[in-house]
């Protein structure tokens, strides 16, 4: 246990509240883990869809909890569906903004009639979850907002009220989508330098002025001012200047991450705390197997993260431009990959990489990325897979989607150099020089050894009681008991 604990005879009791996506429960179990750890009651709440799909992928008795863990659930109002699948997000943010605040409300109502476990004390809920600060506010108790994108892009969000402003989006329309138009430089954020509108996240890209993401992402970090204090998946040796930039809009702002290290350092995987997983798909472990028998730094890893959608081209595209490197490489490739389509690959590609492949569907990826067979990492640049990434001190191919993944491509490939990008409308030729640059290239090993330099500073950020992200945990627990 950490240096701030809460001492037993006052039992804290703290409802943790993620966004229902992988990328937001994921870190959210492990800000729980380390609450726990430091003494607190816990209560964990997914929608009713996510805690379904949690007993399918892992298992019937995967929430019992703990005796001070527990799992609770709120509906997100959608329609009810029994498919594991992506939700669609900009639905999942209306629908949670308009129905899930009474149903939350009604839930800390019950807790506190229960007289055996303690009255929740503090909240920490995910920063596109808002609504869960007007319940706070109506107990009177403290509530910490965790935005589990980078602070670069969530700077980035806090400034989208301006894009506004200044006309910048929506856009008048389809052709403003022109590179032309997101190359226009931006260099008014302060602390973020050398930008284009292309490195903005993905939601200023519309012509609808009623758009549901731009206006979602403004009104949420708006709201966020309310918090007690904000919580971010980062450390401070990497964003210290974007962190230092936010403070005068929304404070205090505490980074505590990378979260998958502290969490090591807290839970061993033999304890029941350190088992309790949150993965939504079912984890195909296979490829650890496979991954031992394989040479240091001598396999591509390519997962698109639990949001991304393609095209069939785009995947065929990617599969011969695997092919074509005559690299060893591990692929996964979600269900739901291909919008629309079942995801297939072509049969003549899996025949003609039958000797070098690993497919799956979902995998243990924090265990991937940290094995030493895995060089490279093609990637969607999802905050969670980078931070992944780095902390294996592997080299990135970035490939954005939507979101802040643009902004995380832009400070990989520029600011911390572990990352090249690659274009969005993939082609087998681009697909394979790059691997091959990365894999093997100067370009490639220069990358490595960034990433190596990011991996033990996350290290340092991490270590027990000295390190910042740990101290700056502990000044979170304050917040959390009002002190
Ligand atoms: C995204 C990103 O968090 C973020 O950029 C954006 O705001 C919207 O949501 P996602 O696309 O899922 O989420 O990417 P990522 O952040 O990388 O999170 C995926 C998580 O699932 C990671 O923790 C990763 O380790 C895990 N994962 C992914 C697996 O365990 N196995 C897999 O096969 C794939």
């Amino acid at each position: 246990m950490g240096s701030h604990a809460v001492s037993p005879a006052r039992k804290q009791h703290v409802v943790c509240v993620p966004y229902p996506a992988q990328g937001h429960i994921n870190p959210m179990m492990k800000v729980a883990k380390l609450l726990h750890a430091k003494g607190f009651y816990v209560t964990f709440v997914n929608t009713i869809y996510n805690h379904k799909r949690l007993l399918r992928s892992r298992g019937s008795n995967a929430l019992d909890g703990l005796p001070s863990f527990q799992f609770e659930s709120i509906p997100d109002g959608l329609p009810e569906t029994d498919v594991d699948v992506t939700q669609d997000i900009p639905s999942l943010c209306e629908s949670t903004v308009k129905h899930s605040l009474a149903p939350f409300k009604e839930l800390l109502r019950r807790i506190n009639a229960q007289d055996e476990v303690p009255p929740v004390s503090c909240i920490v809920s995910d920063g596109c979850m808002s609504f869960t600060l007007d319940a706070a506010e109506e107990l009177g108790v403290p509530e910490v907002l965790f935005w589990t994108t980078s602070a670069c892009g969530f700077l980035a969000y806090l400034h989208f009220h301006r894009f506004v402003e200044k006309g910048l989006s929506p856009l008048k329309d389809e052709s403003y989508l022109t590179t032309e138009h997101l190359d226009t430089t931006i260099d008014w954020i302060p602390s973020m330098s050398n930008l284009k509108l292309k490195d903005i996240p993905s939601f200023i890209r519309t012509t609808n002025p009623d758009d549901i993401m731009l206006n979602f992402l403004i009104r949420e970090t708006d709201r966020a001012k309310r918090a007690s204090a904000i919580i971010l998946n980062t450390f401070d040796d990497l964003e210290h200047d974007v962190i230092q930039s936010m403070q005068s809009i929304v404070s205090p702002v505490y980074s505590i991450g990378p979260l998958h290290l502290q969490v090591k350092q807290e839970n061993s995987e033999d304890s029941e705390l350190g088992r309790m997983g949150s993965n939504l798909w079912k984890e195909e472990t296979e490829c650890m197997d496979w991954l031992d028998t394989k040479a240091p730094n001598s396999v591509v890893y390519v997962n698109f993260g639990s949001i991304t959608v393609m095209t069939a081209k785009q995947l065929v595209e990617f599969a011969w431009g695997l092919a074509a490197t005559g690299k060893e490489f591990l692929w996964v490739i979600r269900p739901d990959l291909v919008a629309g389509e079942v995801s297939m690959v072509p049969p003549e590609f899996l025949t003609e990489t039958a000797d070098r492949k690993m497919l799956a569907s979902w995998c243990p990826q924090e265990k991937v990325l940290a094995h030493p067979a895995i060089g490279g990492f093609l990637t969607h640049c999802g905050w969670n897979s980078t931070l992944e990434s780095l902390c294996g001190g592997v080299p990135m191919v970035c490939w954005p989607f939507f979101a802040e993944q643009q902004t995380n491509c832009k400070f990989c490939c520029d600011e911390w150099e572990i990352g090249v990008e690659i274009g969005g409308d993939v082609r087998r030729e681009e697909v394979e020089a790059v691997v091959r640059e990365l894999m093997d290239g100067e370009k490639g090993k220069k990358m490595r050894e960034r990433a190596e330099e990011w991996r033990s500073l996350a290290q340092k950020a991490t270590e027990c009681k000295r390190g910042s992200s740990v101290v700056n945990f502990d000044k979170v627990v304050k917040v959390l008991l009002g002190e």
